[in-house]
């Protein structure tokens, strides 16, 4: 369950980055994570919420731990997909956070990779993101429109983005993603 990485930096020093289950005593540090890295409390807010949530799943609410202190956190929390009266299942990443003065590290890379192993570990296939279109297709996201799948706020172009593990988990899905209510709060 744990990860960890030998980090070059400036060719230099070598950090040790741990990536693993975020765990109750860690959740101050992830709060100011997502506070300081998002420059204002809400996601770190929303991330609270989350916790109690239906949706929370424990094994992918993720840190990245530098020397015992979270520098890291990303959290992928279960949405529906609504098409008339079918209901389809999937993943959403949001929202992830790496400490300003360690942010183009990798450690966010490091963050989505192992997400989204353990995501697949237990099974799931189907993400959707709603971020920079720059960051998240290096993972393999595409644009989620030509899926027939929508976000249910206005995105700017090309932010909505899905993903499939596995080959054609994607195909015949469609539909508006329902996020759990915590969301309607950011
Ligand atoms: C987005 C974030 C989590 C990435 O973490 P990170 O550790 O910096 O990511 P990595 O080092 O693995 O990757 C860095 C890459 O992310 C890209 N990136 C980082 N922030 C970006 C931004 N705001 N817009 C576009 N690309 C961005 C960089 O271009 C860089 O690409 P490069 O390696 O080709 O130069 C981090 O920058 C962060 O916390 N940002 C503020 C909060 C945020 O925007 N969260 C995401 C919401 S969708």
């Amino acid at each position: 369950m744990f990860a960890t990485y030998s980090q070059g930096i400036a060719g230099k020093v070598e950090r040790m980055l741990t990536i693993r289950p975020e765990q109750p005593a860690d959740r101050e540090q992830v709060f100011q994570v997502n506070q300081q890295a998002f420059g204002q409390p809400d996601e770190a807010r929303l991330v609270e919420a989350l916790h109690r949530s239906p949706a929370f799943i424990p094994e992918l609410s993720l840190v990245a731990v530098e020397y015992e202190r979270v520098v890291g956190h990303i959290l992928f929390s279960g949405v529906a997909l609504r098409a008339e009266t079918t209901l389809f299942e999937a993943l959403a990443l949001a929202p992830m956070a790496v400490l300003p003065a360690r942010q183009r590290g990798g450690i966010g890379s490091a963050l989505v990779a192992r997400g989204l192993a353990e995501a697949r570990h237990l099974g799931h296939s189907v993400f959707i993101v709603v971020g920079h279109p720059d960051y998240y297709p290096r993972f393999g996201f595409v644009r989620g429109e030509p899926f027939g799948i929508r976000p249910p706020f206005e995105v700017s172009p090309g932010a909505f983005m899905v993903l499939e593990l596995q080959p054609n988990a994607l195909s015949g899905m469609r539909g508006e993603v329902e996020y759990p209510p915590e969301f309607a709060e950011l």
